[in-house]
């Protein structure tokens, strides 16, 4: 099954949760609708909100009983993603975002940090007015994760002496954590018991470091028109990715001098455009698809205690599109 397959079966969900959205964005103060329909128009994957709506069903959801739950909680989640989204392009100084330019180059920096956090509090408020207290609990404490991830991805920026391990342990923090969050809140609003909770939550988390793998390499392999947003930014900026690790490690003297030189911030075009080149050829790319190969499988496993269902079928589908991903 292709995932291509799958948006179409959840569209009256997906269209309430897009409802739902913009109903939130309502406030006087124009400038908030403005930036946040710009940025929820602009497209975007719509991941989050689809895993927690197929994990909820999955566990037995009926909108008879909690009527319109998922949907709440999806667009909840949607909300803390464009925020953490508006503030992420201010910090790595980004000029486009999902085909557009970035909300910091229409509106500036200011509007962009004060919509997003209008957005993340505002995710809280839809999520108070009736959610199960462990949802808030997954939610509330994903997103300070998500965070965590983000100021010590900036506490390593420049490093090029970062360690797999702290890398691992960012991106799990940064991304996976919501992640997981969407499938964990998805089994817990369904009903789902403790053990089908944490096998959701262990599926996410493990498909959210191949997301993460998977956008780090697409940093160095893609281009701009494909993706959206701009390449060979994690090196330009300072951010050791990966692909960079492992092309230092078996780097000579001579290369890890220029390594280091690409990730001073200093670095002209032409030396980055060099590094780049060696990533690529360095053998990075096979080996990071093999890595996240082994996350995907290891998302696989946690759900095959589940059984078979066309829900679960529709997890494995998304499971095999973030390993394929191009966007
Ligand atoms: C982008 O997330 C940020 C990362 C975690 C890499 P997505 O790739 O899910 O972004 P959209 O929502 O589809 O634009
Ligand atoms: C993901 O990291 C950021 C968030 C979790 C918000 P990136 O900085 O790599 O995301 P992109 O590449 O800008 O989407
Ligand atoms: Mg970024
Ligand atoms: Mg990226």
């Amino acid at each position: 099954m292709n995932v291509k397959e799958i948006i179409p079966l959840f569209k009256a969900d997906l269209l309430l949760v897009e409802g739902c959205m913009t109903d939130n964005f309502r406030s006087d103060i124009p400038l908030i609708p403005t930036v946040s329909k710009y940025l929820a128009d602009s497209g975007g994957k719509r991941l989050r909100p689809l895993l927690l709506l197929i994990c909820s069903r999955l566990t037995g959801y009926s909108s008879e009983r909690d009527k319109d739950l998922n949907i709440k909680c999806a667009a909840a989640l949607e909300y803390i993603h464009i925020a953490t989204l508006l503030h992420d392009d201010v910090i790595d100084t980004a000029d486009m975002r999902r085909g557009r330019s970035s909300a910091n180059v229409r509106w500036g920096n200011s509007a962009s940090v004060l919509v997003g956090d209008y957005l993340f509090a505002k995710a809280f408020s839809i999520l108070s007015q009736r959610s199960d207290p462990r949802v808030m609990q997954t939610i509330s404490s994903s997103t300070v994760y998500l965070t965590e991830g983000e100021v010590k991805q900036f506490n390593n920026l420049h490093n090029i002496n970062i360690s797999t391990v702290d890398y691992y342990d960012t991106i799990e923090r940064k991304t996976a954590a919501l992640l997981a969050a969407a499938c964990k809140v998805g089994g817990i609003i369904g009903g789902g018991g403790d053990e089908e909770i944490d096998r959701l939550e262990s599926f996410g988390r493990n498909i959210g470091v191949a997301f993460q793998l998977i956008d780090d390499l697409l940093d160095y392999t893609s281009n701009e028109e494909k993706l959206g947003k701009p390449v060979n930014d994690d090196l330009k900026r300072g951010n050791v990715t990966l692909p960079l690790i492992y092309l230092y490690e078996k780097s000579s003297d001579k290369t890890r001098k220029e390594i280091e030189r690409a990730v001073s911030g200093e670095a002209e075009e032409n030396e980055i455009a060099k590094v780049v080149q060696m990533v690529m050829d360095s053998g990075a790319v096979e080996c990071l698809l093999g890595e996240c190969q082994g996350y995907i499988a290891s998302a696989k496993e946690s759900i095959a205690p589940l059984g078979q269902s066309e829900y679960t079928k529709y997890l494995e589908a998304i499971a095999d599109y973030v390993m394929e991903r191009e966007i």
